[in-house]
């Protein structure tokens, strides 16, 4: 039975569409019960009148951020996963720093980092990868190369991307190091006079990082995106499980469409390529990193080949 227009259950249904429409966020019940919480605070009338403003805003309109900054999830910590990382670390980066020894430049885009760790840990993995393939030597003042890097963050939500910028991690309860390999500890900085003990990522990982606004179900690809070619690697961890499947869609072309001829992708454990998506599959212990296949289209259909390269 449908809700009766002007009660608060059409209202909370009325912006719960609007969010699936703008951001790809499905309805769910945790979601209609937060919102439900949220607009049960205001009076009916007011409330009919915000939800016509919200529905009427643009995504990138301050209206419709402050909704959706109460809405999202933004749970992530440094190295969450650690098979999925050393699979980066050990097979798609070596291979990457190979094919691209010519022009010394690697451009890598984190898609809904949230807070900024996996956009760090990015930036880590890649010192780290070029320093282990001879290509950045390890000094006293963290490492030092020669190659142009750059990992662009991006996410929906504008104060986990200011939190990002900011590069400082809270170490209490189960915080952003609850999972950090003791090799990549000493990426992190104590920082003295906080008034809760916090890190900060190391300023040789933390310049290749910036951090742009950016809803994957927008057409534009994100500020900052290179224009000459594509990224060599995309990740797009632990976002698209709140999509709905039109959405998850819309998104992973996107995602594909930004990925260099030659460049890979990777995902969470639950995202699945459509049919026919001209990347390879190539596993690690645990962990699956997806390799475009030169000279083909995102879209188009490759060898179809599976297992390890
Ligand atoms: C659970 S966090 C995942 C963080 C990180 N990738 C990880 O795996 O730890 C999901 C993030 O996706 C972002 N998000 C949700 N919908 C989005 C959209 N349409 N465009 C961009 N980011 C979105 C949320 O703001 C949230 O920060």
């Amino acid at each position: 039975m449908s809700a009766p227009p002007g009660s608060l259950e059409s209202l909370v249904r009325r912006l719960l569409d609007d969010v699936r429409r703008k951001a790809g966020i499905r309805h769910d019940r945790p979601l209609e019960r937060k919102l439900t919480r949220i607009l049960s605070a205001m009076p009916l009338a007011v409330l009919e009148l915000w939800v016509a403003q919200v529905e009427a805003a643009d995504p990138d309109s301050p209206d419709w951020l402050s909704l959706i900054e109460n809405l999202t999830i933004h749970e992530t910590y440094f190295f969450r996963d650690p098979q999925h990382h050393e699979h980066v670390r050990r097979r798609v980066l070596p291979a990457l720093i190979a094919a691209r020894r010519p022009e010394r430049r690697l451009r890598l885009w984190s898609a809904g980092c949230a807070s900024g760790e996996e956009a760090y840990a990015l930036a880590i993995l890649t010192l780290e990868a070029l320093a282990d393939s001879g290509e950045a030597r390890r000094g006293t003042d963290g490492i030092v190369t020669d190659w142009d890097v750059a990992v662009l963050g991006t996410d929906i939500s504008r104060i986990a991307m200011r939190q990002a910028r900011h590069g400082c991690y809270g170490e209490e309860g189960m915080g952003p190091f609850r999972d950090l390999p003791a090799a990549y500890a000493p990426w992190f900085v104590p920082l003295v006079g906080q008034a809760a003990p916090c890190r900060r990522v190391r300023e040789d990982a933390r310049r290749l990082v910036r951090f742009e606004r950016h809803n994957l179900m927008g057409a534009r690809p994100p500020e900052g995106a290179p224009t000459d070619h594509g990224f060599d690697l995309v990740s797009c961890r632990n976002v698209m499980i709140y999509f709905d499947d039109e959405s998850r869609d819309r998104a992973m072309r996107g995602l594909m469409a930004a990925v260099a001829a030659d460049g890979w992708l990777t995902l969470g454990a639950t995202d699945r390529l459509p049919e026919g998506a001209s990347f390879e599959r190539v596993h690690g212990d645990r962990a699956v990193a997806y390799r475009r296949v030169a000279g083909k289209a995102p879209g188009q259909a490759g060898p179809g080949k599976a297992g390890p390269a």
